[in-house]
């Protein structure tokens, strides 16, 4: 691989250990990709926050990096963290975990990492352009870049998106080369699609179908509009399923009017999107015992709805919403969040209901999340319930008396 003078010094150590080491996994992964040379990227996302996820080995090797000296040279932001990190208590989980948990986010702090917490990285302040070389781990949040804003990421891991914090440089394979982002699956979509939930059982029958074919880029054809939050629901759906990190919906995504349509076809219908949301329900409605909304975490937009459905009721059992800290400030600020907290749901900023370690705690969790009914699954052993938005908070609701 032809590197830089400024890359072959980050390479030989005279910028520090942990450059050398970043240095070494970015030319190691160009090498296994075949990459020619190196890109600047101006943002990052970094995976891998959750303490539950990355075990004492992993906040040993963020220790030995911040150690060694490293410093993101550019924009980075984190993933959800496995608490909410200033209310951790309230969420149920342990002291231990939680002293843990504040050693790696001290880690990224002290590599000039910012702290936000967030797989909705986009909708915190770290918002690339079109045609922006980024790299971007949390698969939800990699499809959204390259699908809807249209910049350019490959799916990242936790130490390759470090990696590329630490030097401002990414491997140019994959999806920053134009050659790799034209579909190869058209889907021609031959029935309305509202809502989050909908969203996502189109991710999930999509992504599905795309497996079989051996196919990974979508071109959806016949859906008028879309939302950002239905776009980030779909987003995480068809990553989940269909391992896509990009697709494209005429008339919606920037691309889509770029790029020649594949000649092989499928159609998505009624049934399919029933299908797929059958398939994602195994709980009877009266075993929930755990809602949870924010998978990928809620907009503004989401947490002011919530407040408006949620006012002057209370909820039962228990109910998180997960969102940016920031989009948690905002609620604060507008009465949101204590209009919210008098229901008795809690906000779980920082964190979700997959990476938070809840493993076995619940019996069933209600959700508009096709991705979350997948992890709450295979991760946690729970079963789950597939609702609408709104259906999934209504019937949280205690009766009126
Ligand atoms: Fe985000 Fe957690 Fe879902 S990281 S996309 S809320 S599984």
């Amino acid at each position: 691989m032809e590197l830089s003078q400024e890359e072959r010094e980050f390479l030989d150590g005279s910028q520090g250990r942990a450059t050398a080491k970043a240095m070494e996994i970015l030319v190691a992964l160009g090498t296994i990709y075949g990459a020619e040379r190196m890109l600047p990227v101006s943002s990052v996302q970094i995976a891998g926050v959750s303490y539950d996820n990355l075990g004492e080995a992993g906040l040993q090797f963020l220790d030995e990096m911040a150690e060694g000296g490293g410093q993101s040279r550019v924009l980075a932001t984190l993933n959800p963290a496995g608490m909410d990190v200033e209310s951790w208590q309230a969420l149920g989980i342990s002291p231990e975990f939680a002293a843990q948990q504040q050693r790696v986010i001290a880690a990224f702090a002290r590599m000039n990492v910012i702290t936000t917490c967030t797989c909705t990285p986009y909708l915190a302040g770290n918002l690339p352009r079109f045609g922006e070389h980024i790299a971007w781990a949390e698969s939800s949040a990699v499809c959204f870049a390259n699908s809807v804003l249209g910049a350019r990421s490959n799916r990242e891991g936790g130490p390759s998106a470090l990696a590329a914090a630490l030097t401002g440089r990414t491997p140019a394979y994959g999806y920053h080369l134009d050659e790799n982002r034209l579909p190869d699956l058209l889907v021609e979509v031959q029935t309305e699609v509202t809502g989050t939930q909908a969203f996502g059982a189109l991710g999930k029958a999509a992504g599905d179908r795309l497996q079989k074919a051996g196919k990974k880029t979508p071109y959806f054809r016949g859906l008028e509009q879309a939302t950002l939050e239905e776009l980030k629901s779909l987003c995480a759906s068809l990553a989940t399923y269909g391992g896509s990190a990009l697709f494209h919906i005429q008339g919606v995504t920037p691309e889509a009017g770029l790029v020649r349509l594949p000649t092989e076809s499928i159609a998505i219908r009624q049934a399919d999107l029933e299908a797929a949301s059958a398939s994602l329900s195994d709980a009877d409605p009266s075993e929930v015992d755990f809602v949870s909304l924010g998978c990928p975490h809620l907009s503004l937009r989401e947490v002011a709805h919530l407040a408006e459905l949620l006012q002057g009721r209370r909820v039962r059992g228990e109910f998180w919403i997960t969102t940016a800290r920031p989009i948690k400030q905002i609620a604060d600020r507008m009465g949101y969040t204590q209009v919210i907290e008098a229901s008795g749901a809690k906000f779980a900023a920082d964190t979700c209901c997959v990476v938070a370690p809840i493993k076995g705690r619940f019996t069933a969790m209600a959700t508009d999340s096709a991705k979350a009914c997948y992890y709450a699954a295979s991760k946690n052993r729970f079963k789950t319930l597939f609702k609408p938005f709104d259906q999934v908070a209504l019937d949280a609701l205690e009766p009126q008396e």
